[in-house]
């Protein structure tokens, strides 16, 4: 919790990104800086059977020029995977934040985000692919479904995510399980007060698992966001109750995070999406990665001590 609540703190921030170690620490988790590397990270998962979605990392952007920077960094990444065939079969797709394109602006923000959204929609549909849009804190959900809503309308495969941490999600993947809906199930990462969201852990597996149900009994397109063996298994056996198709779901990790395992859920015949975080704004980022796993601290502490 504490983590999380210095995920936003400016100064905190400042000190951690001039530590000489963070960029060691952060290869770890992020991809790259820029695209180069970015799509060679993408290249070598998809030549290893794995799928990606891929995000450029930015968040709660409060100036409009840096919304369209963010927006025109997805375009050009967008023709770049063309150009080197891997959003073949949707094989890369990307991840938005709505908050990184200007839904956090204050003058029109929602405006300014849907129409950022809908540009790096077309770029997408153009290579062949998909987008799918990241859900933040409990106070951007009514607006982020809102602006997948208005976007589904053109482009009816922007697939959202939903949190299972927060009380309301098990209605919203009922509201959201219909064909052609791509719904990404993951716990949720933000600090969350206890009047919107679940505190104990066991709570939050428990909504997951409720939530994983009503998404594979459906009939759109279930992506099982979790690093955790128990939900992932909870997941293969519902969708084997339901008798689907191992193209008809996904599972899916963070780029770095138990890469042997996505290995062998790719090679055993499954769908294995890695998403993959790239660029310079990675502080938000890491710090939610340190808060959900001391041992990812851990190593970030080692690291400091030996430099
Ligand atoms: P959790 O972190 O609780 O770990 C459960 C278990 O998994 C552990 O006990 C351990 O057994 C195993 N495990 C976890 N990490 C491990 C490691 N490094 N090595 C070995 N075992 C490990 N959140 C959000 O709020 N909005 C969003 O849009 C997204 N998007 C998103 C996309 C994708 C593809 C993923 C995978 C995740 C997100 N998230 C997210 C983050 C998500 O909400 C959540 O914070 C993290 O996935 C961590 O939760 P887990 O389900 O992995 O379980």
């Amino acid at each position: 919790q504490g983590l999380l609540g210095l995920s936003r703190s400016k100064a905190v921030r400042q000190v951690i990104e001039k530590a000489p170690v963070s960029r060691d620490v952060v290869r770890r988790f992020v991809a790259g800086d820029g695209t180069a590397e970015c799509v060679q990270a993408v290249a070598d998962l998809v030549g290893d059977g794995r799928l990606a979605t891929i995000d450029f990392l930015g968040e709660d952007t409060l100036d409009v020029a840096q919304a369209s920077r963010t927006r025109d960094a997805y375009l050009t990444l967008l023709q770049e995977l063309h150009t080197r065939d891997l959003t073949k079969a949707g094989a890369a797709e990307v991840s938005v934040k709505l908050s990184a394109v200007g839904q956090a602006l204050p003058q029109d923000g929602e405006k300014i985000a849907l129409d950022n959204a809908r540009q790096i929609c077309e770029a997408a549909a153009k290579a062949g692919t998909t987008v799918t849009i990241d859900m933040e804190d409990h106070t951007t959900t009514d607006s982020t479904l809102g602006i997948v809503r208005d976007l589904r309308a053109d482009f009816p495969w922007v697939g959202a995510v939903l949190q299972a941490y927060l009380h309301r999600t098990e209605a919203d993947c009922r509201d959201l399980a219909g064909q052609g809906s791509r719904i990404r199930l993951c716990k949720g990462a933000y600090k969350e007060p206890e009047s919107v969201a679940y505190q104990e852990s066991h709570d939050v597996d428990a909504s997951y698992v409720r939530c994983l149900k009503v998404l594979m009994e459906g009939d759109g397109y279930p992506m099982a966001a979790s690093h955790d063996p128990r939900l992932i298994e909870i997941a293969r056996s519902l969708a084997d109750k339901q008798l689907r198709a191992p193209e008809s779901y996904e599972f899916q990790m963070l780029f770095g995070i138990r890469p042997d395992e996505q290995r062998r859920i790719a090679a055993a015949g499954n769908q294995m999406r890695v998403y993959v975080p790239y660029g310079d704004e990675w502080y938000g980022y890491l710090m939610r990665r340190m808060a959900e796993r001391p041992a990812n601290t851990m190593f970030f502490l080692r690291a400091l001590a030996t430099k």
